[in-house]
C-alpha cells in the first residue's frame, strides 16, 4: 500500500484540504497533482498542481483517517474516543482489547498510544475495510482477529490493561471482564442510548468492580465571524454515554 498524505491549501480564504492514498494523478478544483513528485518530498515540504496551486504536504494522524478512512458503520467520535483515553490513562505499555472493531477508528486511536489491540470483529466482511485502515494509519501493533466477543472473552489466556466494548450486546462480555484485566485495568463501553448505560451499569455492577462512571460529553466548536464569536450553531449532538469501570 502507498503511504497516503494530507494535501492542504488555502482558496479564497478557505482551506482545502485532500487525503491522496494512490500514486499518480489527483484531480483537485486548483488543478491536477502529479503524486509521484510526492517521491522526492518529506512531510512538511510543498507540491504544486499543474495550475501552480501550492499544497502543503502534511502526514495523516487520527482525527484525518476518522474524516477520510472507508467506514462500514458509524466509527466512534473523538470527543467520545478522548473520554476514554484520559479516564483509562492509556499509555505506552498498555495492552488492550477491543470489540467491535467496526471501521476500526477507535482501534486507530488506540493503537496510536498503547503497546497493543487486540480488536475482535464479528462480521467477517468488515474486517477487509478495517484492515485497511490500519494500514492507512500505519499501524503494526494492531492484532485483527474474526469472533464474537461474548464467545471469545471466555477462551482467552492473555491480560490486558483496558478493554473498550462498542457492540449492542456489551452487557454480555461484562461479567468475564475481570478475568483478562489485569489488577487495576479498565473497561470503558459506548451505549448510545440511556437504556444501555443503565443496562452496561447493572450488569458492572454485579461484578468485582471497584470504581465506576458514565459520562456524556458535549462538545462546541467557536465560531469566529465579522459579525462575532459564539459556539457554532451547527454541532454534534448526543453520541453516547461513556461507562468507565476499574477492577
Ligand atoms: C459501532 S461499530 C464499532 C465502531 C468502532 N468502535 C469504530 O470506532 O470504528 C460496532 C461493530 O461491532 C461489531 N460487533 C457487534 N457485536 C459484536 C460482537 N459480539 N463481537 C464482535 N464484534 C461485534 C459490529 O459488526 C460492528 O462492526
Amino acid at each position: 500500500m502507498e503511504t497516503p498524505v494530507i494535501l492542504k491549501t488555502t482558496c479564497k480564504g478557505k482551506i482545502k484540504e485532500y487525503f491522496a492514498v494512490h500514486a499518480g494523478k489527483l484531480h483537485t478544483d486548483m488543478g491536477i497533482i502529479d503524486l509521484d513528485e510526492l517521491q522526492t518530498r518529506s512531510f512538511g515540504d510543498t507540491i504544486c498542481s499543474h495550475l501552480g496551486t501550492e499544497f502543503v504536504i502534511q502526514k495523516p494522524k487520527a482525527p484525518d483517517l476518522f474524516k477520510y478512512a472507508k467506514r462500514t458503520g458509524a466509527p466512534m467520535m473523538p470527543k467520545d474516543i478522548g473520554v476514554i483515553i484520559s479516564n483509562t490513562g492509556l499509555c505506552s505499555s498498555d495492552h488492550v482489547l477491543d470489540a467491535g472493531t467496526g471501521s476500526g477508528i477507535l482501534a486507530i486511536f488506540l493503537g496510536g498510544i498503547a503497546e497493543r489491540v487486540v480488536t475482535y470483529e464479528i462480521r467477517e466482511e468488515f474486517m477487509e475495510v478495517a484492515r485497511q485502515n490500519f494500514g492507512l494509519a500505519g499501524l503494526s501493533n494492531i492484532e485483527l482477529r474474526h469472533g464474537d466477543i461474548a464467545v471469545e472473552i471466555r477462551g482467552l489466556d492473555e491480560k490486558f490493561d483496558v478493554i473498550t466494548l462498542d457492540t449492542l450486546d456489551a452487557s454480555k462480555v461484562i461479567p468475564y471482564v475481570p478475568e483478562v484485566l489485569y489488577p487495576g485495568g479498565f473497561l470503558a463501553v459506548y451505549s448510545p442510548f440511556f437504556e444501555q448505560a443503565k443496562e452496561i451499569r447493572e450488569a458492572i455492577e454485579k461484578t468485582r468492580v471497584t470504581d465506576v462512571i458514565t459520562i456524556e460529553t458535549i462538545e462546541r466548536e467557536i465560531s469566529f465571524t465579522v459579525r462575532g464569536t459564539r459556539p457554532s450553531t451547527s454541532r454534534v449532538g448526543h453520541t453516547g454515554f461513556i461507562t468507565i469501570a476499574r477492577y
